[in-house]
């Protein structure tokens, strides 16, 4: 029998497209849509490509910075487009593009692209090997060498906030001692 961490998966496999109408509840008092919904919908979009690449359940790690450029008003639709990137030992990049369409006059934007990091786990919460993901055009093998750098820099980002801390910790412990 082959095993589930044996299956190669292309990007296309884990695509999903999510849409979204703005509706009042989902705004400010200036109409616009609550930055924290976005944020909902962006993890459940990836969310949802996560477990399409590896056919478990998959939880949010991290996600990287969000910036949010334009508001998006009410009535508006929030096309979410998310594929996992690239899959290292156990976690897996997605990419969330945010597109944005007024439905009177079919103008569009692209409103925000975010990457999070999410985890396959077992019944016991415990991460799970991620299947191996195969880029076949240009722009996903341009995805996967850019999703190799992230890490990169979200490891080092990581290991230097740790160092912090524990160095703070000691010199904490020093002062109380
Ligand atoms: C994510 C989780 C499963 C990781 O488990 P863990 O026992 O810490 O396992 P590890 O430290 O081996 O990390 C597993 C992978 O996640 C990655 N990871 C963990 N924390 C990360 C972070 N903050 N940023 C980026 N990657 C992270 C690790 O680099 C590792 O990747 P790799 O195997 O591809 O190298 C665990 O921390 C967890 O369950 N977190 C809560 C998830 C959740 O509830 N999310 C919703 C929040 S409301």
């Amino acid at each position: 029998m082959t095993d589930r961490i044996d299956v190669q998966k292309r990007v296309s496999d884990s695509q999903v497209e999510m849409t979204e109408l703005v509706l009042p509840n989902d705004t400010n008092q200036l109409g616009n849509l609550l930055g924290g919904r976005l944020m909902h919908w962006i993890d459940v979009a990836a969310a949802l490509a996560a477990m399409r690449h590896t056919g478990e359940v998959c939880v949010t790690a991290a996600i990287d910075n969000m910036s949010f450029h334009a508001p998006i008003n009410l009535g508006s639709m929030v096309i979410l487009k998310a594929s996992v990137n690239r899959a290292f030992s156990t976690s897996m990049e997605v990419g969330v593009r945010v597109e944005v369409e007024n439905p009177k006059d079919g103008t569009s934007f692209h409103a925000n692209t975010t990457y999070l990091t999410f985890v396959g786990i077992d019944d016991h919460n415990k991460p799970l090997p991620a299947p191996p993901i195969i880029p076949e055009s240009q722009e996903e093998l341009r995805r996967f060498e850019s999703a190799g750098v992230r890490r990169q820099i979200r490891l080092e980002e990581r290991n230097r906030l740790n160092s912090l801390h524990s160095s703070r910790y000691t010199s904490n412990k020093e002062v109380e001692s």
